[in-house]
């Protein structure tokens, strides 16, 4: 089988499904901008280097003319702004997989509702929006507080929430360059997330995750150490309802072979609302801890779904797992971890990953990387414990720079 993959190179975990893909045997075609190292090149049989990965129809006429005379069995993306090129190439060349109808629902966060919302799930009220005036009918209609945001955005970029049309007066002028956007509800409560790698819309192996505090929080203040808690109990009553509205999400939106990631919230009152999927799987690490719930190899096992339809791995759950993201407190250089020896000496046999730069290291962008300056992995069989450890590694350890 020939596969051919976008983007091997970036983001860093889609090597790891290039990997993936090698290993369980099929000949891997990559198509990226940029060069790939020796390393990545080792699982890759053939590469096309294209000038830009999002010049739609420039990508698909080059690989239209490198692929000629070539047949492949797949065409796959991983990575958000590439499902869709991936669709409108598989149509073209008349391969199996998802269609451009069906990744839209995927994509566009009207039509996503919509379409769950049609399957009798709740959804936050929402409008599409594309002009000032659009707004002020949709905030009419929905009050405050609401959430704007692009139509098929990422990372919870040029994302807002409005309290007020003061709020909304400050706002407009930022979300210029935005084309189109939705104005929601605004959904308070807890926010978690529901990770699939599914056959046919069917969940082979399923994930929840938990956001402490909500993802738009968490990318919109720098003080903050960013928690995901990957939750090992799926059968307790304030889980499974995610789980449940999950599945029925799945079937809603025709989802296909692959990797799924979801956000949903649980309100104070108990209700269980959509929030938003992507037929893809989730960054920042989410791959990495479903890994360390089980010590499976969901990279692999991606491969083998999309390729093969079968998926191998136990799913037994052994542990919650706690991601920690670190942001320093001052600019330039780190320079010194305060905290983080006593974490160890309390910790150590818990502590399954560790990527907090060290001192001499420039500073990352937190914006742009929720990455920020490195994080920790933590794991436990209890929930406590493992909620404990990663509350201490977000207060007590510290990052300085200057
Ligand atoms: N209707 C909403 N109610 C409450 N919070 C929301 C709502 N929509 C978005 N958010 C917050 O903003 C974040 C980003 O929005 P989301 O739709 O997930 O876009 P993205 O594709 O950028 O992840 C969400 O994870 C959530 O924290
Ligand atoms: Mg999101």
């Amino acid at each position: 089988m020939r596969v051919l993959f976008l983007s091997p190179r970036y983001p860093p975990e889609m090597r790891q499904f290039t990997r993936g893909l090698a290993e369980v045997g099929v000949e891997v075609l990559g198509v990226g901008d940029g060069s790939p190292d020796p390393e990545l090149r080792r699982y890759l049989s053939a590469y096309l280097e294209v000038p830009s990965l999002f010049d739609e129809d420039d990508l698909i006429a080059r690989v239209h003319a490198w692929l000629r005379g070539h047949s492949v069995d797949r065409i796959l993306a991983n990575w958000e702004p590439l499902v869709m090129v991936a669709a409108r190439m598989r149509e073209k060349f008349g391969l199996p997989g998802m269609s451009v109808d069906t990744v839209r629902g995927f994509r566009d966060k009207q039509l996503m509702k919509d379409r769950v919302a049609a399957a009798g799930l709740r959804v936050p009220r929402a409008h599409r929006v594309r002009s000032i005036k659009d707004v002020a009918s949709a905030i009419e209609q929905i009050g405050y507080p609401a959430i704007i945001k692009p139509i098929s955005g990422a990372g919870s970029a040029d994302t807002y929430k409005l309290e007020s049309a003061k709020d909304l007066e400050r706002v407009l002028p930022q979300m210029h360059h935005v084309e189109e956007a939705i104005c929601e509800e605004f959904i308070s409560g807890e926010e978690y997330t529901y990770d699939t790698v599914a056959i046919d819309g069917v969940p082979v192996l399923e994930n929840v995750t938990q956001y402490l505090p909500n993802a738009l929080e968490m990318r919109s203040n720098e003080w903050i150490s960013p928690i995901m808690l990957s939750v090992r109990d799926l059968e307790q009553p304030h889980i499974r309802p995610g789980l449940e509205l999950g599945r029925q999400v799945l079937t809603a939106l025709g989802m296909g072979d692959g990797m799924t990631h979801m956000e949903w919230f649980r309100t104070p009152a108990g209700e269980i609302v959509f929030g938003e999927i992507a037929c893809r799987p989730g960054g920042a690490c989410v791959v990495d801890m479903m890994n360390y719930t089980n010590d499976i190899d969901l990279f692999r096992e991606w491969a083998r779904v999309v390729t093969h339809r079968r998926f191998d791995a136990p799913t037994e759950r052994k542990y919650n797992v706690g991601i920690v993201f670190k942001r320093a407190q001052g600019h330039g250089r780190i320079r010194r971890i305060a905290g983080l020896t006593e974490f160890y000496d309390r910790y150590r046999e818990h502590i399954v990953e560790d990527t907090l730069l060290r001192p001499g290291s420039p500073r990352r962008d937190w914006k742009a990387t929720l990455l920020s300056d490195g994080y920790l992995v933590i794991r436990h069989p209890s929930w406590d414990a493992a909620c404990a450890m990663a509350s201490e590694a977000a207060t007590s350890v510290h990052l300085y720079a200057s």
